[in-house]
């Protein structure tokens, strides 16, 4: 199978995320190109591709621009072949912050036509080491206060690497 990750980050996680992903499928015998949503040359040719895997951050409630106008374009395609949406969150992990997750993904599925077949909830990371002041105030008094689960404030990835490995072989199977 022929699988295009395609995916949108901000600050890494993502990128680690849809880079881990490749290298499972790879090693399941499928053939895999993983693109940067940032980084898209104007005459991608998407017909080739039997499956579609799309991974994106929350930054501010959105997604990366250029994830929703990829996913815009191209969501007759998508909609005709296997998708799935990886959806890196922080309110992912934060047991009462999970309809807020969801939420993210209902108003990007409604705004952009998309239904994926299958979507995941991921944990992102937090890297307070590397945010300039603006951004540690919003996830220290946004992200964080909305919620009541206690985050320390060091750097911590919060990705459950078991969960995405279950995602996407359930998909392989379903798509293969
Ligand atoms: C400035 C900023 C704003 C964020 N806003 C949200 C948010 O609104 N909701 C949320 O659940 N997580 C939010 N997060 C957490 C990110 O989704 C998380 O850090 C994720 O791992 C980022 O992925 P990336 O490194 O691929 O960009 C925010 C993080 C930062 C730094």
């Amino acid at each position: 199978m022929n699988v295009l990750i395609m995916y949108g980050t901000t600050e890494g996680q993502t990128r680690k995320i849809a880079t881990w992903t490749a290298t499972h499928i790879r090693e399941r015998g499928h053939h895999v190109v993983l693109l940067d949503s940032a980084a898209l040359a104007s005459d991608l040719k998407l017909e080739g591709f039997h499956a579609f895997i799309v991974a994106a951050s929350i930054h501010h409630k959105h997604y990366q621009d250029t994830i929703t106008n990829f996913v815009f374009a191209h969501r007759e395609l998508l909609n005709a072949r296997p998708s799935a949406f990886i959806s890196v969150s922080l309110s992912a992990v934060l047991e009462d912050e999970r309809p807020e997750a969801q939420k993210y993904v209902d108003r990007f599925v409604s705004v952009t036509g998309w239904q994926p077949r299958t979507t995941l909830l991921l944990g992102g990371a937090l890297r307070f080491t590397e945010y300039d002041y603006f951004q540690e105030q919003v996830v220290k008094f946004i992200v964080m206060k909305r919620s009541g689960t206690a985050i320390s404030e060091r750097d911590h990835e919060f990705t459950d690497w078991d969960v995405l490995a279950d995602f996407v072989n359930r998909f392989l199977d379903s798509a293969g």
